[in-house]
């Protein structure tokens, strides 16, 4: 696509990529993704990222339709993952640079993936500033979000903050900007970027929101590394980052399950029948019906986590082992859970979910085990556990 100026000498010259459905596990189908880099023209020019390298043609198009190569004097290297800097090698052997500007974190990694020691690196902290002339960008160290190096950008003229990871969206979208969009379907679509990217790294959200509030810096727009800019609904953005940081919950549940021969499937649907009749909002998911990326969007402002598996080899089902593996990563916290299954003779699965469910900090309201098929009665015993999972969701989600 075509750079976009968007405010007066700053360039979107980003490339979108239709095609991407897996970044490092988080399925992004059927939506794509961008990968967004900026220019800067003041007195002196900066690049700000690169793209992924299968995309380097479009980039390069895109950074030459604004300006020469060679009239690029800096490099700011906001996070070196390769999403963001594929195209680096081959930038700094065009363009340059008298000056490559990073974290301390930025140029170990750039070191460690790139192996030139020769590149101009400049290292740069929070508080630090590059006057352009005509433009000053301020730099912010955004640490975990979502490597160590990461770091952002202010252009103290125009109120930007390009965010790097942070409010990104993984949106392959012709739009470039979030005013000209469904509100709703980018904030869902960033809640499961947050989700699934950045929500290990809750309290370091904290941190940078109250960093950037000590600054003072008032934020007009967002420009992050993935999806759309903020510029129609930044405070709303921020809101829900701070929500979501703080791992705020709804009056919602989340049932998650595999099974072998439908026992602890029946099990699951009368869970979700108590939760239901108590009017909490209800997500279920089969794990041979989705995936775990869909599922932590869902447990992102979800109040309860249900995990349910049959037993199979003494543990649980395979699909179910490779979800929990996934949401321990994520560190859901501050939720209630519990955990189900049935079992031919041994019964291990459902202990071992709960066990889980307690390494995520979750408090476990009960673990249901069924032999072999359930009777009406163990159905009752379900729905019982929905009701009871309602009052405790209802506590924490403040109802
Ligand atoms: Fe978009 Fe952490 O890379």
């Amino acid at each position: 696509m075509a750079a976009v100026e968007f405010l007066p000498n700053v360039y979107w010259v980003g490339v979108v990529d239709w095609n991407l459905r897996d970044f490092h596990g988080y399925a992004v189908a059927p939506r794509g993704t961008t990968y967004n880099a900026y220019v800067i023209k003041g007195e002196k020019t900066v690049l700000v990222d690169t793209v992924s390298a299968a995309c380097s043609r479009a980039f390069f198009e895109a950074v030459e339709a604004v300006v020469p190569l060679e009239a690029i004097d800096y490099l700011v290297v906001n996070h070196v993952e390769p999403d963001h800097s594929g195209c680096l090698m081959e930038a700094v052997e065009r363009i340059r640079p008298e000056k490559i500007f990073c974290s301390a974190m930025g140029k170990a990694f750039m070191l460690s993936h790139y192996h030139r020691s020769d590149w101009p690196f400049e290292v740069v902290q929070t508080g630090q500033s590059l006057p352009l002339g005509g433009k000053t960008i301020d730099f912010l160290e955004l640490k975990m979000l979502h490597w160590p190096d990461n770091m952002g950008c202010y252009v103290r003229e125009d109120g930007l903050l390009i965010s790097s990871d942070a409010f990104g969206q993984n949106w392959a979208t012709s739009e470039r900007f979030d005013d000209e969009m469904d509100f709703n379907e980018m904030a869902g679509l960033m809640g499961s970027y947050y989700a699934n990217i950045i929500l290990p790294f809750s309290e370091h959200v904290l941190k940078a929101l109250g960093r950037v509030e000590e600054l003072g810096w008032p934020i007009r727009m967002i420009a992050p590394s993935h999806g759309v800019i903020l510029r129609g609904h930044v405070e709303e953005a921020v809101g829900l980052y701070r929500r979501w940081a703080r791992q705020e919950v709804t009056r919602k549940a989340v049932i998650v399950y595999d099974t072998m021969w439908k026992s602890t499937a029946r099990m699951a649907e009368a869970i979700a029948e108590g939760l239901i009749q108590k009017g909490v909002t209800v997500r279920v998911f089969h794990m041979k019906a989705c995936h775990h990326s869909d599922v932590m969007a869902e447990v992102l402002d979800a109040a309860a986590v249900i995990l349910g598996s049959s037993t199979h080899n003494n543990g649980i089902l395979p699909l179910m082992a490779d979800m929990v593996r996934y949401m321990e990563g994520l560190r859901p916290r501050g939720r209630v859970g519990a955990a189900f299954g049935s079992y031919g003779w041994s019964g291990e699965a459902p202990k071992q979910l709960s066990e889980a469910l307690e390494r995520m900090r979750m408090k476990v309201c009960d673990v249901l085990r069924v032999k072999n098929v359930p009777a009406e009665a163990d159905l009752a015993v379900c729905k019982d556990l929905g009701r009871r999972l309602a009052g405790e969701v209802d506590a924490l989600a403040g109802a």
